[in-house]
């Protein structure tokens, strides 16, 4: 019997193997995935976080069938220990004899159902949330833009949570890994542990673990495939694929001088001001005639911030007071708010050379969708870079600040 393998201290004895290798390829893969996705918190890194979390949701979802159909140390049958069992065993613990146990013992079982089931509600909050607030991913649209917030928060208070249950998690094996004078971590590499002479090893069950292995690598390469095949005219945006409504005469009459900005970006009553006013819109006259004032204001009305068509649009259209009517968008209190950390010198960059050039670093500024993940500063403007690493170091020095959002590596003049 494998089952529930509950040893004395042994001393000579041969090695067993306790871990197969899908058990510890988990492991591992796992540890990799939730410390990517607290690196990549900032939401330009979001395609990484996002496939760090599809993995992790993955692996949790082939645990818990691992744990049904696997063999002996893998199966839930074998740690499947009642609330009591887990506090005699903390109890020997205090007194610095616990029981030792082949595979998990009682007090870790319960770390690891608490693990498993964060790491699956993390990964549901974090797809309601992405379908609410960004419109992407398969339950895009399935809840609006305040509930994808509501849930968002709530992804990261599990997060929090779940990194609070890993820290105690690690104190159990370090304590254990003492008490028992043996290398967990070791075990959890090499799949053995020292036994008693006759006990049964574990199958390896290699070729599950390949299989792991090789779904896993496939999925990441046709995620961030974009990159592979990126030139620096065509740098590669994830998360697109959505279309805003277009119109041609809009794009033409009102792309003539500047980008033509998205209708999402500005409230009715701003846009119908303006196209009232085109003989003299920001000292130009459009000279425009009747029949298309009227065409463009139907298709700027029909799309305005109102209309919540991108995150960005709603979070502008709630946040102008409903008494003003700004005409520029570069002056609407959201977004003073998300560019206020962009110093001076990327301002003045002649890549960028004015704030109304979106498309200086919004790649998506044309279709007017402003994604997170397509914004880029031009190579070489200020003395900033996008550096992957420089965004992990921020991240850590965020983290440990408790502070949800990260200063930009756009900060004025140090
Ligand atoms: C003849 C050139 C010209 C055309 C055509 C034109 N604009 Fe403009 N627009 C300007 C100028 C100049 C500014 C001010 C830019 C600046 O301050 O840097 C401006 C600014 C704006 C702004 C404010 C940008 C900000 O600061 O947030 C909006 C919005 C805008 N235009 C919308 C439109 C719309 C809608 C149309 C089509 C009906 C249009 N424009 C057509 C010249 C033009
Ligand atoms: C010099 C580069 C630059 C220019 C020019 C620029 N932006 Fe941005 N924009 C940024 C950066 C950087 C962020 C991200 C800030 C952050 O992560 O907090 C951002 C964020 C945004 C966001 C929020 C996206 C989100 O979901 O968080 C919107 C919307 C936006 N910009 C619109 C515009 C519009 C409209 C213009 C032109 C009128 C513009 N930006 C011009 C750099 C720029």
């Amino acid at each position: 019997m494998l089952t529930r393998t509950k040893e004395p201290r042994v001393d000579k004895a041969c090695r067993v193997k306790v871990w197969d290798v899908p058990v510890r390829l988990f492991h591992w893969i796992l540890v990799s995935c939730f410390i990517t996705a607290w690196l990549t918190l900032d939401n330009r890194y979001l395609d990484i976080h996002v496939f760090a979390g599809y993995v992790m949701g993955g692996l949790i979802v082939f645990r818990i069938l691992w744990g049904i159909v696997g063999d002996s140390y893998a199966r839930f049958r074998d740690f499947a220990f009642g609330w009591r069992e887990a506090w005699n065993y903390m109890t020997m613990v205090l007194k610095r004899w616990p029981t030792r146990y082949l595979g998990h013992n009682p007090a870790g079982s319960w770390a690891i159902y608490l693990l498993l089931g964060l790491g699956l509600l993390i990964t549901i909050t974090g797809l309601l949330g992405m379908g609410g607030e960004e419109r992407q991913g398969p339950l895009a649209g399935l809840l609006n833009y305040p509930q994808g917030e509501s849930v968002i928060y709530l992804h990261e208070v599990l997060s929090w949570v779940m990194l609070g249950t890993v820290a105690v998690h690690l104190t159990g094996v370090a304590t254990e890994s003492i008490l028992h004078r043996e290398n967990l971590v070791g075990s959890m590499i090499t799949g053995y542990k020292k036994a008693a002479q006759g006990t049964i090893s574990a199958p390896p069950r290699r070729l599950v673990g390949t299989l792991m292995l090789v779904v896993i690598v496939a999925a990441g390469f046709s995620w961030f495939y974009g990159y592979l095949i990126e030139t620096p005219e065509q740098p590669y945006r994830p998360f697109t694929g959505r279309q805003l409504p277009d119109n041609a005469l809009w794009r033409e009459e009102c792309g003539a001088c500047h980008l033509a900005f998205h209708p999402s970006l500005l409230p009715v009553r701003s846009w119908k001001a303006m196209m009232e006013d085109q003989s003299s819109h920001f000292d130009e006259d459009l000279f425009l005639e009747q029949e298309a004032i009227d065409k463009i204001e139907t298709f700027l009305a029909e799309n305005a911030a109102e209309q919540a068509l991108t995150e960005a649009a709603w979070k502008i259209n709630r946040n102008i007071p409903k008494t003003e009517t700004p005409l520029r968008i570069t002056e609407t209190q959201y977004w003073i708010d998300k560019h206020k950390q962009i110093s001076d010198e990327i301002w003045r960059d002649p890549k960028v050379n004015d704030n109304v050039n979106c498309a200086a670093c919004h790649l998506d500024a044309e279709a007017g969708t402003f994604e997170d993940a397509a914004m880029r500063i031009p190579a070489g403007a200020g003395k900033s870079s996008t550096g992957i690493i420089k965004g992990i170091y921020e991240k850590i020095t965020c983290i440990f600040s408790f502070n949800s959002s990260p200063s930009s590596i756009f900060t004025n003049k140090s």
